[in-house]
């Protein structure tokens, strides 16, 4: 063991206490247990009445007993069973959903999601995604979720169902709507009352004259009864929407801005004095349809002027909208693919086949235009373990600034491993992209614990924590220098607590990971201690 290591053992050691008061179990309580023994016990399609999928009790397999439930006749990824999830809608009262899933016929595996629909008394129809798992043609394979009630006056109802990753109506294939069985449903209300370590030294505090340290939230995260709210406000100095202010949450229908859950984020930050990233304009990602098809004709591509003027009119209705609220925009994401081109739709990128390299630059100016005051980003992945995409965003940046385009930063996602990248290419790509005379940030990091994407689940041992400690003591000294040289003044984590990690089902679905500064308890891990000790 490193003395690092002993160092770090001996804090946990020390405020283990202190978790265990700051929990205190009690006995769950089951909400719905469905084995299909006796009757569909309440669960339904969701289909329309005109294209209902059949949902019946079946004899042909079954995960225990006797029976299972068959869901047949789909026509679409969402077509599943539902049932309305009973008891008292208590705001952030905690659920954790499991249940059993196989499918016979069709390919050979298939990814299925649970979900939650929320239903406002003003008709108002809100659904979540709680988590998938890839399921092997045959197997019995377990799914598990967690559902959390939000704070939500309107909320009259909440219904969980299953269904097959979202396909576009017009992109459904069979392999899309294959038949399946549900068994031994069991939906268990939380009574573990979950507290943050209050006694802890503030990260804020502790990292304050050096730089920033931020965290992806999504609008939830900051109710008021949900305890990272407290963790957030506690540890962090700045905030950015995990997914609320990309494209389809922001544009879903052409013309209609959807601002209500993007605006609790920003609003949250205004109130509390924390700074707020926007993410993102431009993506190949989480962008609806429509931007890229003829007004006219959906089935035909749109022209570049069409593209171009919806991106204008994107880009500047947002930008317009939170200007003194968002300091900083990821303006463009993503757009150099894995061999250092410019991502185009080999890539799963429309923007360059329809609009030409025309789009980046233009995003830059329009959000110049819409918020002279705001830092504008050019945001990616990858950047310091890939040296051709380095190379290539190096390249295109330098070329953007002697076109006098208002490029400010480059933002490292960093959604890097315990044991890769190399610090030392990590503190060289710092150093390269400074050279340019912009800024550097750390947008969207986290360090998952596993070495590959082949790699199984593991729970993480004593050992794989200390590790990630260490890693994450390193990146910070990195970022210490970096912010000392004036090259650098944030560093965004993509959540804060464990729990609540999109690691969880990327790259593979269902492989629960352990990436960040607190457990799924929002306890401080080893890697908080790391940081906190700096
Ligand atoms: C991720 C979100 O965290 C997920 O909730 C969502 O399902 C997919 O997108 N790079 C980015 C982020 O720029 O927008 C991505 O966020 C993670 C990878």
């Amino acid at each position: 063991m490193t003395m690092k290591k002993a160092a770090a053992l001996a804090f946990v050691a020390v405020f283990a206490g202190v978790a265990i008061q700051a929990t205190v179990a009690q006995a769950a309580t089951a909400v719905i247990k469905s084995d299909f023994e006796s009757g569909a016990d309440g669960w339904g399609g969701r289909g329309n009445p005109d294209a209902l999928e059949t949902v019946a009790v079946s004899g042909e397999e079954k995960h225990g007993g006797a029976a299972s439930l068959k869901v047949s006749d789909r026509k679409t990824t969402w077509h599943g069973p539902v049932r309305v999830l009973g008891d008292e809608l208590k705001s952030g009262a905690v659920y954790d959903v499991s249940a059993w899933i196989k499918y016979v016929d069709g390919p050979a595996v298939a990814s299925f999601t649970a979900s939650a629909e929320f239903d406002g008394k003003s008709g108002s129809r809100a659904y979540r995604n709680l988590s998938s798992a890839n399921v092997p043609k045959g197997e019995w394979t377990k799914i598990e979720a967690v559902l959390t009630v939000p704070d939500d006056k309107d909320l009259d109802k909440i219904l969980v169902y299953f269904e097959t990753r979202y396909k576009a109506d017009n992109q459904i294939t069979p392999d899309d709507t294959v038949d399946f069985y549900l068994d031994d449903v069991l939906v268990v209300k939380r009574t573990k009352v979950i507290a943050i370590q209050e006694d802890l030294p503030s990260l804020r505090e502790v990292l304050a004259g050096k730089f920033d340290l931020g965290t992806a939230v999504s609008p939830e995260l900051l109710d008021a009864y949900n305890p990272h709210r407290r963790l957030i406000t506690k540890h962090f100095g700045a905030l950015v929407a995990g997914n609320a202010m990309k494209p389809d949450a922001l544009q879903p229908k052409e013309g209609e801005f959807t601002f209500a859950a993007a605006d609790k984020i920003a609003d949250f930050g205004e109130k509390t004095g924390m700074r707020v990233r926007g993410h993102t304009l431009v993506w190949h990602n989480q962008i609806p349809a429509w931007f890229f098809t003829d007004p006219e004709d959906p089935t035909k591509p749109a022209s570049k002027a069409q593209l171009l003027a919806r991106e204008e009119k994107h880009i500047k209705t947002v930008v317009e909208h939170f200007q003194g609220r968002v300091e900083s925009w990821d303006v463009v994401n993503e757009v150099i693919d894995d061999t250092g081109k410019l991502r185009d739709d080999a890539g799963g990128s429309k923007w360059l086949g329809i609009a030409g390299k025309e789009y980046i630059e233009k995003a830059f100016i329009w959000a110049h235009e819409a918020d002279p005051k705001a830092q504008l980003v050019i945001n990616d992945y990858n950047l310091e373990s890939n040296p051709a995409k380095r190379q290539a965003t190096y390249e295109l940046v330098k070329e953007l600034l002697a076109k006098k385009i208002p490029v400010h930063a480059v933002g490292l996602q960093m959604h890097i491993s315990i044991n890769y990248p190399r610090i030392e290419e990590i503190r060289k790509t710092i150093e390269l992209f400074a050279s340019l005379g912009v800024k550097v940030l750390v947008t969207e990091m986290d360090v998952s614990i596993y070495e590959s994407e082949s790699a199984p689940y593991m729970a993480p041992s004593t050992d794989i924590l200390l590790a990630q400690a260490d890693r994450y003591r390193d990146l910070f000294a990195v970022f210490k220098e970096a912010a000392a040289k004036g090259v650098l003044d944030i560093v965004v984590l993509w959540g804060s607590a464990d729990d609540d990690t999109w690691l969880d089902d990327f790259p593979v679905a269902g492989r629960k990971n352990a990436p960040l500064l607190f457990d799924r308890d929002l306890q401080a891990k080893p890697a908080y201690w790391a940081i906190a000790d700096l």
